[in-house]
């Protein structure tokens, strides 16, 4: 267990017995203590006093005997929390999740406020809302990263393709049930409540994410698609029933059971994401922008601080002016504002094997394995491009990679090409364009 993961089980224990987090001068204290070092070396490597460092050490061990119901010193202090962490071992399921690969900026707030209502509140459900590319996906990932030491299981569902509510409920209660209970009963509300006994038996931390697929699209927000209206029952039973599991979800609409049942009295909770402020000049940093602090501003707030139009914008900058802001502030790309029009760009500028692997993509849908990727470009002989077109498109911010080893695209880009999909087939059968899904 390396330092960081320490801090955060030890996090957890404060926040589950003593209802509080470490401060930060105790995380200090914590890392000279997990480090071995003294009091005075760790005086010297910060801005603390040794007398400040060793009453924040004493309340520190104090409050973690109480948690752990043993007394815990400098000396054994380590070994407690490894001995401890150790017999915590959680059965994990990240399903399609997408791997970060990417640098991650800011969020502190809200990944701590994600933290407090999981641990030190026991919320049993949890939306993370916000348009698309702000960030939700990323967040949850990184959310259930932290916090998962806490539960028996982690499970990652994507909801992009609207299962049917029965289908998902006998997947996670297979799952959670070690795969001895396989069929539900017929009715709904006695499926739910087989997935609701698995909820209560242990903790689980289920992620859903792509909430938003099995809302009806159109101007009335907080709508199940026709034939979903059902998942308002599970999650209405998942924030109102006793048991000691978080459903956290990810939507780009609010559910309509969140609102109701969202309130400080109730363990449901919800986040609404907004653009990056700060992080997003440190994001576009590490892309390798070059440029003044008030053109990286002008530039975060032409994309409104979405992180996924950053990274499209600024990875065409780097590859078109080779990373100087200013330029590109002043050219008439600028003006193009809306993010289908940069997405476009991006598309125009993709190589051959490239096409064929995004349009390859939107028309499959769910995440093609690199094995799946070579069948379908070996009858067109470009398999020998094959990691090298998966890299720039990584490098473009257009494929996203999921845990279950495959490869899909970015949601707002599966999007657009859904329409450029539709918009060049309608072309073809009207014969005015060439047959490029021949190809595809
Ligand atoms: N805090 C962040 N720092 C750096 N990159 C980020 C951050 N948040 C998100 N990203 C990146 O931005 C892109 C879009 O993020 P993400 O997929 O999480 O958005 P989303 O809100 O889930 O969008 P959608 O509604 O389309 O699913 C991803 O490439 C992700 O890695
Ligand atoms: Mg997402």
């Amino acid at each position: 267990m390396d330092l960081e993961r320490a801090i955060d089980y030890t996090n957890r224990l404060l926040l589950g017995s003593r209802q509080r987090s470490l401060t930060a001068i105790e995380a200090l204290t914590f890392k000279a203590i997990w480090l071995d070092l003294s009091y005075q070396d760790a005086s010297q490597n910060s801005n603390y006093e040794v007398a400040t460092i060793k009453n924040a050490a004493s309340r520190l061990l104090q409050d973690l005997s109480k948690a752990v119901d043993q007394r815990v010193s400098k000396k054994n202090c380590k070994g407690i929390v490894l001995a401890l962490a150790s017999q915590v071992e959680t059965q994990v399921d990240w399903g399609n999740a997408p791997i970060d690969m990417q640098p991650f900026c800011g969020r502190t707030v809200e990944l701590a406020q994600l933290q407090q209502w999981i641990l030190g509140d026991r919320a049993k459900l949890i939306s993370l809302l916000g348009t698309g590319g702000i960030g939700k996906t990323a967040l949850a990932a990184r959310a259930g990263d932290h916090v998962s030491a806490d539960f028996a299981f982690v499970l990652w569902r994507s909801l992009r393709e609207a299962p049917p509510l029965r289908e998902l409920l006998t997947d996670l209660v297979q799952f959670l049930s070690g795969f001895t209970e396989i069929e539900l009963p017929p009715m709904d509300d006695r499926a739910i409540s087989r997935l609701l006994h698995y909820l209560q038996q242990q903790r689980c931390l289920i992620i859903f994410d792509n909430a938003e697929a099995i809302m009806a699209a159109g101007d009335y927000a907080g709508q199940y698609r026709p034939g979903y209206e059902n998942y308002g029952l599970l999650f209405g039973a998942i924030g109102t029933v006793r048991h000691q599991s978080c459903l956290l979800l990810t939507s780009r609409e609010p559910l309509p059971e969140l609102m109701e049942l969202a309130g400080v009295d109730l363990p449901v909770r919800s986040i609404s994401l907004t653009g990056l402020d700060h992080a997003a000049n440190q994001l576009l940093e590490k892309i390798g922008l070059q440029g003044v602090p008030s053109d990286l501003d002008r530039l975060r707030d032409h994309c409104q601080g979405n992180p996924l139009y950053l990274r499209i914008v600024a990875n065409t900058i780097v590859q078109t002016f080779n990373g100087k802001v200013a330029q590109f502030l002043q050219g008439d790309q600028y003006t193009y504002g809306k993010i289908a029009a940069v997405l476009q760009q991006q598309l125009d500028r993709l190589t051959i094997p490239e096409k064929v692997i995004v349009y390859h993509l939107a028309i499959k849908r769910e995440p093609q394995t690199r094995s799946q990727l070579e069948q379908h470009l070996q009858p067109l002989d470009l398999v020998r491009d094959l990691d090298q077109t998966i890299n720039s498109l990584q490098s473009r911010s257009l494929l996203e990679t999921t845990q279950n080893e495959g490869f899909t695209l970015q949601n707002v880009v599966m999007e657009f090409m859904t329409t450029s999909v539709l918009q060049v087939l309608s072309a073809e059968i009207r014969g005015d364009r060439a047959a490029f899904f021949l190809t595809a």
